[in-house]
């Protein structure tokens, strides 16, 4: 863990907002500062969809239910799906930046950490409440800025879904929890 003061450069149009906000955080604004931001639309995109489409629809009102098989179903997307088609569409627009959604305990195996630094960014999200993990890394030829951010159990929704998945490694999840983590990465000079 350390602190990044390097510059980020960031000329990427096109998907939604977080695309715009690494836009505006073009020459100056630090890697740290660009993803916290990026962060921030993301984290409030996955809250709201939660709690204002699953929660509502699947828990409160029993209307629709939400699966991961959702076309076959013909139900809603999960949260974590909804997150991955994102993240999927700016991997398609631009390299600049990646995200994804990453467990120590996933549901889906390939929601695991995949680098140690990774690792390390999970394990710390979940022993130091409310504190995010910055980094670097090298993977392959290229060093990468990383930040790792605590993903939380923020209704009633996600605990019941994790909590009863027969893939679930955890069935003792609470609201407030840290269910995993947001990995946000820049390719750096
Ligand atoms: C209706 C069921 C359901 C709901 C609601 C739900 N999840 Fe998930 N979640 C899953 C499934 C299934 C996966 C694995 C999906 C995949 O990667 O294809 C998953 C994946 C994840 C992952 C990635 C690691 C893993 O377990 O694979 C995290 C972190 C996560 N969910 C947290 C949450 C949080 C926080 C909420 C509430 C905001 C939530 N989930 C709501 C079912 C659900």
């Amino acid at each position: 863990m350390q602190s990044r003061s390097g510059r980020l450069t960031v000329f990427a149009a096109g998907v939604a907002a977080m695309v715009a906000a690494a836009s505006a955080a073009a020459d100056g604004i630090p890697y740290r500062q660009v993803a916290d931001m990026l962060y921030q639309v993301m984290s409030a995109d996955r809250e709201v969809y939660t709690k204002m489409v699953i929660q509502r629809l699947m828990v409160d009102d029993e209307v629709i239910t939400a699966s991961e098989h959702f076309e076959d179903d013909i139900a809603l997307p999960l949260p974590a799906q909804m997150f991955r088609f994102g993240a999927e569409r700016v991997a398609d627009e631009t390299e600049d930046f990646s995200y994804a959604l990453l467990s120590l305990q996933p549901i889906n195996k390939k929601n695991g950490p995949g680098t140690g630094l990774e690792k390390e960014g999970l394990e710390f999200v979940v022993d130091n409440e409310g504190e995010n993990f910055y980094g670097e890394e090298e993977l392959g030829e290229q060093r990468y800025f990383t930040a790792v951010y605590p993903d939380y159990a923020v209704s009633e929704a996600c605990i019941r879904c994790h909590n009863e998945h027969k893939d679930s490694p955890r069935t003792d999840i609470k609201v407030g929890d840290v269910m995993g983590g947001v990995v946000i990465r820049f390719p750096v000079d």
